[in-house]
This record gives C-alpha cells, structure tokens and sequence, in this order.
C-alpha cells in the first residue's frame, strides 16, 4: 500500500480529484495519510477534515530562518510516512533537503505541455495568461517527477486540451483542470502505487498497463 502526502496551498481541486479517484477505486494500492499546506487559509485543508485526512500547516511566516522551515516541511513529510509526496496546486518551491530525501519520488501537476510554459514564473493563472498572449492552439497539463529544478523532472504524463478564441485565461485553466489534471494525478498516482513505471536516463518507462 503506497503512503500519499499530499501538499496544497489553496483551492484543493487537485487533492479532491485525488480524494474522489481513491474513493471510487480509480487509484489502487495507495493510501492519502497527510494532507499539508503552506496557508492557514487553503480551502484544501476543509476538503481533508471533510475527507478524515489528518493534515497540517507548515509556513515559512512561522520560522525565522529558511532552513528551519526547510527542516520542518521535511519533518512534516517524514513523520506522515509518505513513500509518495504530490504536490497538488502545491505554490512552494520545494527545498533541496525534500527534493534529496525523496528521489522521484515527488510528482507535482503543472498546468501546461511541458516544456511550454513552464519554469519560474510560471503557475497559477500566468501560464494562461501566456498560452493566450502566444496564440498557441493547444495546450494541456504535465504530472512529472520533481528535481532540483522548476518543472525538469522526468515527465511521466500529459494531457492536450484545445484552447478556444474567446477564451480568458479563467476559462482556459478550468477547462485544463477539468480536462487534464484532474485525470492526469490521479491515474499518476495509480501507476506509481501499482509500480507501473520506473524512471531510466531520465526518462519515464512504463513496466506493466494497468
Ligand atoms: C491551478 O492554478 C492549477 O492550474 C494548478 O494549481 C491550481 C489549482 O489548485 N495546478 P487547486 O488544486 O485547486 O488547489
């Protein structure tokens, strides 16, 4: 049984599909242990209670220096017994100590066909914002694996989804969540869980279908 955690920051539409798809037997094998969150405010921390979710609030505003933050997010983690960290419209960057402690085994949703429209700067309605501003026709969302990087991690799925001419970027990124990463973490977190893929030169290889 795979150990998820799973970490947020606000709307928690992501961790709801994922709560959804264990619910309803799209994700085998895995168990959601801890939901964390870098704000107090995120309705994705209700969704846990609602869900019966043990979670917590762990915000670099509550430690005066960065490591100690750092060594307290890493904390958080290890002490929840997560195998499995996803980062779910999860907006902090993740620290080094993390990233090191957890060798792909972090996977984060980023909305938008990597290697578009991603890197720093790039999160939230701004990818949009840009996928309208260059007029590209097609756009989509990317589950990978996180590295020491900004959206470089192995890429282990991805999901086109057209983008229309009177679109605003409001009614792209829904489109894109409903579309795109509301499947695309979920059936993630199933194949990791049911040791699907494995991870060769940096590329993504799947062993076995589901
Ligand atoms: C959206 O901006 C989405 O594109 C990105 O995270 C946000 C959704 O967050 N992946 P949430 O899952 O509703 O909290």
């Amino acid at each position: 049984m795979l150990k998820v955690a799973v970490m947020v920051s606000g709307g928690g539409t992501n961790l709801q599909a994922i709560l959804d798809a264990v619910a309803d037997g799209k994700i085998t094998n895995a168990q959601i242990v801890k939901v964390i969150s870098n704000s107090r405010k995120a309705y994705a921390l209700e969704r846990a209670t609602v869900a019966g979710i043990p979670s917590e609030c762990v915000t670099r505003r509550d430690y005066p220096e960065e490591k100690q933050f750092q060594e307290a997010l890493l904390r958080a983690l290890q002490e929840s017994g997560a195998d499995l960290v996803v980062l779910a419209g999860c907006l902090v960057v993740i620290p080094q100590n993390v990233v090191d402690a957890y060798p792909n085994r972090i996977i984060n949703i980023h909305p938008a066909l990597i290697p578009s429209f991603c890197g720093t700067g790039y999160y939230g309605l701004g990818v949009h914002e840009a996928v309208l501003a260059r007029g590209v026709k097609v756009t989509g969302a990317t589950v990978h694996f996180v590295d020491s990087g900004t959206d470089t991690g192995p890429i282990i799925l991805q999901k086109a989804v057209e983008v229309l001419d009177d679109d605003t970027p409001e009614t792209l990124q829904r489109r894109v969540m409903e579309q795109a990463e509301w499947k695309l973490l979920p059936q993630a977190i199933d194949l990791i869980a049911n040791d699907c893929l494995e991870v060769v030169d940096g590329r993504v290889r799947f062993r076995k279908d589901r």
